[in-house]
């Protein structure tokens, strides 16, 4: 039987909820309606979430929050270059690499390895089936997990990954999830 979940309670179950008190990077948050907003409902505090995002107007609804906000546009400039040397213990990046050409996805991958925390949390989600709607939801190209292991894998003491079912807005189209847990080193 499907199982059907959203992906804030997906994400929360997998790993915001146990990472509640740590720092938070919410990469191509949107409005945060499908990841941070329901975080924030959960009892994070404010304080601990950053969300980037090229989508100025979206990013506006998590700065009503009190979220950290940084508008950039990922195809243009590295994580670094915004963020400095800021360090998170978990960074999402949920629906957004079928968004991004395959060079600026892999560079954005290296990013967050550069961002993470030793001991952090990587977790991934993206569409089982971006390449259908890609006219319809702007994706540029379809991810895999090999080649996402390719990049970060090594980097990290467990790698997890699985699909599940999205109710509210996607009923019928499975989502994959990847998470790297447990970062070996700087
Ligand atoms: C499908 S939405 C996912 C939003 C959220 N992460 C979620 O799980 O619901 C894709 C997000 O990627 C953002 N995005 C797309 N291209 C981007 C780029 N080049 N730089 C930064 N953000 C980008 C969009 O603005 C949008 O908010």
């Amino acid at each position: 039987m499907k199982e059907f979940i959203s992906r804030a309670k997906y994400l929360w179950d997998k790993s915001i909820k146990l990472n509640k008190d740590k720092k938070i990077l919410d990469c191509a948050s949107g409005n945060g309606s499908q990841t941070s907003q329901h975080w924030l409902e959960w009892g994070v505090s404010s304080d601990n979430i950053t969300a980037v995002d090229v989508n100025q107007e979206c990013l506006g609804t998590l700065s009503d929050l009190g979220v950290k906000t940084v508008c950039m546009d990922l195809e243009q400039e590295s994580l670094s270059d915004r963020l400095g040397d800021e360090k998170y213990d978990v960074i999402v990046c949920s629906e957004t690499l079928e968004h991004l050409q395959k060079e600026t996805a892999d560079n954005l991958l290296i990013g967050f390895l550069k961002a993470l925390n030793v001991g952090g949390s990587l977790v991934i989600t993206y569409p089982a089936k971006a390449g259908k709607h890609k006219f319809k939801y702007g994706h540029c190209r379809q991810p895999n997990n090999t080649e996402i292991i390719e990049v970060v894998g090594e980097c990290f003491e467990n790698t997890e990954s699985s699909r599940w079912f999205v109710t509210e807005r996607h009923p019928n189209e499975p989502a994959c999830f990847l998470m790297f847990t447990g970062k070996k080193n700087d």
